[in-house]
């Protein structure tokens, strides 16, 4: 081979760098046969020099700051594994840039909120920024919507694309333990983020859905633009009684172009059972995209992890090593366009769980609220009792969520209500 190495210069050694080192010392050869380039590591950054990470890591160079391992002369690729929105992850990304150095980078919450200055500088210095292992790990979602669709006019992205709230959701299921004992197993496992309502308040899930629909609508990314919930409030009850009627809750993004702006949402939502989402199982990630030339396409792989985080980081750089070069965002980040932000635009049926004070007329006056704010009841249950309140199912035709705010309003000021009512959206997927 007489083409130059490829150097690679890796800032943060928890478990996707280590994944990275391994898959190097692993398949080197089949890298170099595929790529045309030997890929080497020159130089590592961590916050711990002396931590036994099962590897060795002596061969390569150490630099105790991460601005200076970006800037160094025998590194050609910033590889930034550190996380982290703010501090050293940005400030070692923009000095790796200044100094003409392509970056590959998992750090989704960092792209989310300053990709789009980033992708301009990038893009001015003729460097790349990859970012594949950002959104749902190891499967290839951003090559499916940047090259394998590039020519598709996308309609929906959807996914679920948070592994530790699957895991939650679908063991709550499983186990009929209650939300909270599933979360302390979570944390015992290791598979919470170091601030746990990244994972369970939707935020780690909504940074990715909002690169996906910067890639897939040519938009800004906008993560303020997304409307968020998580899971924290969802029942053993909730999880049965949707499956009762043939759904399960899942943690769904959903990003769609609407007449009125682009819509981006992240929540928990009611999904057939029988469909593919609805079967995702534990700490798996699905992602689904509808364009009008491919129809409906479904991704589904692990969302995190050694190997398929460390998968997705090496695959962007055997990109740079073979030459592939694209814009961040898929087109050149100057021409991606604000779109307004089209909140809860789309309608959709809702699946209310109410508590109820179990005396004459009580379902009637929730009847009327609803049927005042024009929504119309498509199907009702009513649970065996708790004592004397009455657990209420209601699942609504088609509505938009400011319809159904303005009805939740009124009905949780009703005296009969006992409880703040739960609504979660059907989505058809
Ligand atoms: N904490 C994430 C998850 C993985 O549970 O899917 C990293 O984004």
């Amino acid at each position: 081979m007489t083409t130059a190495p490829l150097r690679l210069g890796i800032a943060g050694l928890g478990t996707v760098g280590i994944g990275v080192v391994k898959i190097i010392r692993q398949n080197a050869a089949q890298i170099s046969a595929r790529t045309g380039r030997n890929v080497v590591i020159t130089a590592v950054s961590a916050r711990s020099r002396d931590r036994d990470r099962g590897v060795p890591l002596t061969q390569f160079a150490w630099e105790e700051d991460p601005v200076a391992l970006a800037r160094r002369d025998d590194v050609d690729i910033f590889v930034e594994l550190m996380g982290g929105h703010e501090g050293a992850a940005k400030n070692a990304i923009e000095a790796a840039l200044a100094a003409g150095k392509h970056v590959v980078t998992a750090n989704k919450a960092l792209l989310a909120i300053h990709g789009q200055k980033l992708a301009e500088t990038a893009e001015a210095a003729g460097c790349q920024i990859r970012y594949e292992a950002a959104v749902a790990g190891g499967i290839p979602v951003i090559k499916a919507l940047t090259e394998g669709l590039a020519a598709n006019r996308i309609q929906r992205v959807m996914g679920v694309m948070n592994g530790t709230c699957n895991y939650i959701l679908t063991r709550m299921e499983a186990t009929g333990q209650g939300y909270n004992v599933l979360f302390d197993e979570c944390a015992q496992l290791g598979y919470l983020e170091a601030d746990p309502n990244l994972d369970v308040g939707g935020i780690d899930a909504g940074h990715k859905l909002a690169l996906l629909a910067a890639i897939g609508f040519g938009t800004r990314v906008d993560f303020d633009a997304v409307e968020l919930e998580g899971i924290q409030n969802i029942t053993l009850d909730d999880i049965r009684r949707a499956g009762d009627m043939g759904y399960r809750i899942k943690l769904l993004g959903v990003a769609q172009m609407t007449g009125r702006g682009l819509e981006q949402r992240m929540s928990p939502c009611l999904v057939p059972a029988n469909s593919p989402l609805g079967q995702l199982e534990g700490g798996t990630n699905m992602v689904v995209i509808e364009g009008d030339s491919v129809g409906q396409i479904v991704l589904r792989g692990a969302g995190a992890g050694e190997g398929p985080t460390a998968s997705a980081v090496m695959a962007d750089v055997c990109d740079i090593a073979r030459g592939t070069r694209l814009p961040v965002f898929g087109q050149p980040a100057r021409s991606l366009i604000g779109a307004p932000a089209a909140r809860s635009a789309s309608a959709a049926p809702f699946y209310l769980r109410l508590l109820l004070q179990d005396k004459p007329g009580a379902l009637a006056k929730v009847a009327t609220v609803l049927g005042q704010e024009g929504i119309s009841i498509h199907r009702m249950r009513q649970y065996e009792h708790a004592g004397d309140a009455a657990p209420v199912l209601i699942v609504t035709h088609k509505c938009t969520r400011s319809q159904l705010d303005q009805a939740l309003e009124a009905i949780a000021a009703l005296d009969v209500v006992t409880q703040t009512p739960v609504a979660l959206r059907i989505e058809q997927v």
